[in-house]
């Protein structure tokens, strides 16, 4: 690809359901983090079997063997009714008043990884890969009803900045609410926040 090309992850790259088969086709895939790859390499496989996580991924158009990203995906719900008053407000800001306090139908993303070939090259396959996304579970033909993703993001300044760039929102405005929340003692690090995309805004 010349540089002046700017990477379309629908024009430049195919979604594949992810498959034992596709992972043996294609170069062994790494985006530096152990637990991730780890997963891309075995559990995925199991997830799929057992109908818990749908993992997708996308292959450079011009070299099928070459994976750019994976995504694994599953059903989930926001249950407001054991969220604390603030994350509630929060999570129902946009939400007309008539259905705030229902248990919201959501997609999680369960793992996300780009192959460290291509992070940070100005080729944006992560935020990309959000925005399939969000345009999928908008979409007319999405067969139930889905109004947020949700995701555990890492609890790093890199991922947390990626995330909300992408106009993903915490869940808990302070570390210390989500701590409390989730029963946490103070020797036990917050590896994880809890974050959500609206999926009626726009972006
Ligand atoms: C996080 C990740 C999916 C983003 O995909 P990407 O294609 O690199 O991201 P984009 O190009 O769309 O956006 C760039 C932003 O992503 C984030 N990012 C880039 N590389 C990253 C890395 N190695 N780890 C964490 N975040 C990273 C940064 O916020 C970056 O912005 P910056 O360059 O101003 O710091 C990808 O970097 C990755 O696979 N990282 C390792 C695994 C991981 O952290 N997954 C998320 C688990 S919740």
């Amino acid at each position: 690809m010349d540089k002046f090309h700017k990477f379309d992850l629908v024009e430049d790259a195919k979604r594949l359901p992810y498959s034992e088969e596709v992972a043996s086709f294609c170069h062994s895939f790494s985006c530096n983090d152990q637990d991730l790859d780890e997963f891309f390499s075995k559990d995925a496989f199991f997830y799929d079997v057992e109908l818990i996580g749908k993992t997708y991924a996308w292959v450079d158009a011009s070299d099928p063997r070459q994976i750019l990203g994976l995504i694994t995906l599953a059903n989930d719900s926001v249950k407001t009714n054991i969220l604390a008053t603030s994350a509630r407000n929060r999570l129902q800001r946009s939400v007309t008043n008539a259905k705030r306090g229902i248990n919201f139908p959501a997609v999680l993303i369960g793992r996300l990884g780009v192959s460290s070939a291509y992070q940070g090259k100005g080729m944006n396959i992560g935020s990309q890969i959000l925005d399939y996304v969000k345009d999928w579970f908008r979409s007319s033909d999405n067969k139930t009803g889905c109004r947020f993703i949700v995701v555990d993001a890492y609890n790093n300044e890199r991922t947390l900045r990626f995330y909300e760039r992408n106009g993903f929102k915490t869940l808990y405005k302070t570390e210390k609410e989500e701590r409390d929340f989730l029963n946490l003692n103070d020797d036990e690090p917050l590896e994880t926040r809890f974050m959500f995309f609206d999926l009626k805004t726009k972006q």
